[in-house]
This record gives structure tokens, C-alpha cells and sequence, in this order.
């Protein structure tokens, strides 16, 4: 693989950008067909080959992926399923270079989200970004800065936006459906098993550009499994509550209407039961100050009980929110139901989500404002991907900076947290049925940060504003003018 010197990158890049800019805005044209490569093919990038596929108007082209064997198999189903030859690339910065191509759908790890997006822009795609938005706070501001500067759409793929059920109800929310917002609870419950504990040297599969794919990362291996449990190591995940957070975070500050940052954010956290490499915590309470509302985010990755392959459910559900009234509470994910201070039902929230899980309803949206050039019209928009996404980043700084204090010293230290101490004990109960010793087992104690809204940092901390950027490894930089 020629590896491209970062100068004439760009310079290949803007004059591409220039290209696209000025002589190739016709894919507005409605009946002009958009050619649409995915980056990134494993996982969601496999739905993405078929979702982009399946919308009129809409031509898939290619794919990117720096493991070429995930990459062949996924041009032969292509093949296979649609009759047509995928153009494949090893290197995004040949697809950015390819004046045939329109649209780049990144579906590649979150360390890479922003430079995609950001080189996206300067070679004058447009983009559609999976979630979360960023890796960091400040990656996002780059991203917002490319896409203007460039005139670019660039979605986000948190596609509940696209449920318009969902955005009529947090309307009537916001206006007072449930009277006044007294709290908002998000809650993701799951099951995940520990990815293990290798050591000595590990090799990458032979298939895979493992320079290519740390990308902006250092390029230690610690994981077994090398796709998808990157999600656990700080360095390319930004673990549970950045990997499924982002989805529920904004449910919560889209049902209050919460448009800007918080003014405090706070975590309780650690990593129970697996002896593994993984860095990041599987047991998660975070709390979010809002005017409107205070929101508090409860996260466990362990079975309901040792042994048990089901998971918790809080008010009968195990993904999803719980906005709290002072005349009805809102329970609900994808649809949802309004019930009375008794408990009983009086409304059901439900509507169109679409195919695959509500993302060909957010895929849809980007190719309309794609062709209408009114990144308006994008339902999750980076300032919106952002907002949410900083929610995960946020909580996240809390747990690193935090201390390990005992788990049984706990409910004291939460006297002044009710809505957190409250969580917690409900954490504590579900770590002894997984075994855990009460008396002995640590927790991490993140300390509450006071948050600036308007300069999106923090006031009091300089410890945390060093986590709102990362180190960067060249050529891989995300630029400081875009
Ligand atoms: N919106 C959703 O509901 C949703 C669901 C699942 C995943 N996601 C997001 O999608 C992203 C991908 O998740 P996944 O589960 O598919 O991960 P994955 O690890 O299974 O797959 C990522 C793929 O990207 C490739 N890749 C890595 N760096 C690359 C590069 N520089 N250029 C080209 N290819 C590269 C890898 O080789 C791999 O094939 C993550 O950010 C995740 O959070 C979103």
C-alpha cells in the first residue's frame, strides 16, 4: 500500500473538494443517481452495503475496509445478493480521492470517526458518521467546523431522530405532556462475556493493516478478538456508555428538550467479575445536571444473576428511558407507553421505525438532504450527534479521574446524590447476585465536575479539560484548522 504523504493528502484533497464542490453539486439533481462507498464493513458497515442499496436513487459503489478478507467476503455477498461488482479500497484516502464517488458512510471504529469525517469534508463528500459522533469532546468541533466550511452533509447514525413518533411526543413533552419534567432515567441492561485475558505479544490477523486501522491510535494489542472489543480499551472505544450510551443519552436530553451541555456530570462506576485486558467499566451510574431535568444513566454488562443468561429490566424494560412527570411517566426505546401516577396505561407512543432497527429511516433522511444540499433537513446533524455523544465523553472524564473507594463506603458517599444513591443501591444488589463481596470489592468514586456550557469545558478542572483532546500518532492528526 503506497502510503500518501500527508501534504499532498490534503492538497489532493481540496483540489478534489474544489472538483466536487464547483462542478458536481448534480447529485441534488432528484433524478441523478448517488454513488455511496462504506467504510468500514464488518459489523453496521454490512447493513449499510445492503440498507444504502435498497433506496431509489441510490447506488453503492464500492467499500473500504483495511482487512481484506472481511472486505472480499463482503464484495462476493454483494455480488451475490444484488448482482453487481463492488469497486473495493484498502485505504479511504483512495476513496476520498475517487472523483466517482459522492457519499462515504463510515462505519469504522470511533478513533476514527472524526478524521474520516474531517477528510470526508475536504475531499468534498458527504458524510454519514456512525455514532458516536467523536472520540473526544473537541474532535466534534472540527468535524462541525469541516462540514460547514466544506458545505457538506454529514449525519450521525443515532436513527431514533428519524422516528417522527418520537419527534412529535418529545415535543408534547417539552410542551408538557407529563406535566413537569421531574427526572429522566436512561437505562441500558445487557449481558456481555469478559474477552479474556491474553498476554505476551499479540499478533493482528495476518489479513488485517493494523497501522491503518489504530490509525490516530497508539498500536498496542490487547485483545483476543480483535474486531469490535476494541470497545473496551480507552484508546479506540469509549466503553458501554459510548458504545450504546450515545443512542440513550440523547433519548433522554431529546425528551426534555436539553440543547447544550449540562452543568455537572458525575460517575460510580468499575469492572466486576471478568479477570480480562478490558479497561472500561461494565457496571455504570452516571448523573447529569440540567435546569430542565437532572438525568441519570444506569449501565451493567452481567447477567441479572451468576449463571443467568437474561438481563435486568428496570420498569419492565432493559434499553431505554423513563421520564418522570409530575402527572404521567414516559417508558419507553423505539416506541413507548404513557403511564399514570397508579401505574396504569393511558397512552401508547408508537409509529414507523422502519427496517434495521430505525437506520434505513436515518439512511433515507441523509440521502433527502444529500440531494436537497439542506444539511437542515438532517435529523441528527454533528451539533446534535455531539450534544449526545459528549454526554458519554462527559461521564467518561468523571470515572477516569476517579478514586477507588470501597463499595460498602458507598451510600455514604452518595448522601448528597439521592437520585445516584438510589441507583446504586440497585447496582449494589445486582453485583452480589453476580457474586461480587460487598465488603471487600472497590468502586470507582468519580468526583462531580462543575461544566461551563457555552465553552463546553470545565471550569474547576484542568485534570478533565486534558481528557477533552487526545494525542494524536502521524500522519493520522485530526488538524487543528480544518
Ligand atoms: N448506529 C448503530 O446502531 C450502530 C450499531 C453498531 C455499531 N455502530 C458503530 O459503528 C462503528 C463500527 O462498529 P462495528 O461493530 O461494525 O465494528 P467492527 O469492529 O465490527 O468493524 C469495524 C470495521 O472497520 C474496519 N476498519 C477499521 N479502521 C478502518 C479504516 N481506517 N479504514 C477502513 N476500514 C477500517 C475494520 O477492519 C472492521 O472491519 C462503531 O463506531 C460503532 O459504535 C453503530
Amino acid at each position: 500500500m503506497t502510503q500518501l504523504n500527508r501534504r499532498s493528502f490534503l492538497a489532493a484533497a481540496s483540489a478534489t473538494a474544489m472538483t466536487t464542490l464547483t462542478s458536481r453539486p448534480s447529485f441534488a439533481a432528484a433524478n441523478d443517481e448517488l454513488r455511496v462507498v462504506v467504510v468500514g464493513v464488518n459489523g453496521i458497515g454490512r447493513t449499510h452495503l445492503n440498507g444504502f442499496s435498497q433506496i431509489s436513487g441510490v447506488r453503492v459503489v464500492g467499500a473500504c475496509d483495511v482487512d481484506s478478507a472481511v472486505l472480499g467476503q463482503r464484495a462476493e455477498e454483494h455480488q451475490k445478493k444484488f448482482q453487481q461488482k463492488l469497486k473495493t479500497y484498502n485505504d479511504m484516502r483512495r476513496v476520498l480521492d475517487d472523483p466517482d464517488v459522492d457519499a462515504v458512510v463510515l462505519a469504522i471504529p470511533n478513533h476514527w470517526h472524526a478524521l474520516g469525517t474531517v477528510w470526508g469534508c475536504q475531499a468534498g463528500k458527504d458524510v454519514y458518521t456512525e455514532k458516536p459522533c467523536s472520540h473526544n469532546i473537541w474532535e466534534a468541533g472540527q468535524m462541525k467546523k469541516a462540514a460547514d466550511k466544506y458545505e457538506r452533509i454529514v449525519q450521525v447514525g443515532i436513527q431514533r431522530r428519524s422516528f417522527t413518533h418520537l419527534q412529535d411526543f418529545f415535543q408534547e413533552v417539552q410542551a408538557g405532556a407529563l406535566g413537569k419534567v421531574k427526572q429522566v432515567k436512561g437505562v441500558y441492561l445487557t449481558r456481555r462475556d469478559s474477552i479474556g485475558k491474553p498476554t505476551g505479544t499479540l499478533k493482528p490477523p495476518a489479513t488485517v493493516n493494523h497501522d491503518m486501522w489504530c490509525g490516530p491510535a497508539p498500536t498496542k494489542l490487547e485483545r483476543a478478538k480483535y474486531h469490535y472489543d476494541w470497545h473496551w480499551f480507552w484508546d479506540y472505544g469509549n466503553a458501554e456508555l459510548g458504545n450504546n450510551g450515545p443512542h440513550i443519552l440523547d433519548l433522554c436530553r431529546w425528551s426534555i428538550g436539553a440543547e447544550e451541555f449540562p452543568t455537572a456530570v458525575s460517575s460510580v462506576g468499575g469492572r466486576y467479575v471478568w479477570d480480562d485486558n478490558g479497561q472500561t467499566p461494565n457496571t455504570h451510574i452516571l448523573r447529569y445536571e440540567y435546569a430542565k431535568a437532572p438525568i441519570t444513566f444506569e449501565i451493567r454488562d452481567l447477567p441479572t444473576a451468576t449463571g443467568k443468561k437474561d438481563t435486568c429490566k428496570y420498569m419492565d424494560i432493559s434499553y431505554g428511558i423513563v421520564v418522570e412527570g409530575e402527572d404521567a411517566t414516559y417508558v419507553g426505546f423505539d416506541t413507548g407507553k404513557v403511564i399514570d401516577p397508579d401505574g396504569k396505561v393511558i397512552r401508547e407512543i408508537t409509529g414507523n421505525t422502519g427496517s434495521d432497527g430505525g437506520r434505513q429511516l436515518h439512511r433515507e433522511n441523509f440521502v433527502k438532504a444529500v440531494r436537497s444540499r439542506n444539511a437542515s433537513e438532517l435529523n441528527c446533524d454533528v451539533r446534535t450527534g455531539h450534544l449526545s455523544t459528549a454526554l458519554c465523553h462527559l461521564g467518561n472524564i468523571s470515572h477516569r479521574l476517579g478514586e477507588s473507594v470501597s463499595l460498602s463506603s458507598l451510600n455514604d458517599q452518595l448522601q448528597d446524590q439521592p437520585l445516584v444513591q438510589e441507583a446504586a443501591k440497585r447496582m449494589e444488589s445486582h453485583l452480589e447476585a453476580n457474586g461480587v463481596d460487598l465488603a471487600s470489592a472497590q468502586v470507582e468514586f468519580g468526583p462531580t465536575l462543575a461544566i461551563a456550557p457555552k465553552t463546553e469545558s470545565f471550569p474547576q478542572s484542568e485534570a478533565a479539560n486534558g481528557l477533552l483532546k487526545r494525542e494524536y500518532r502521524a500522519p493520522y492528526v485530526v488538524p487543528e484548522l480544518v
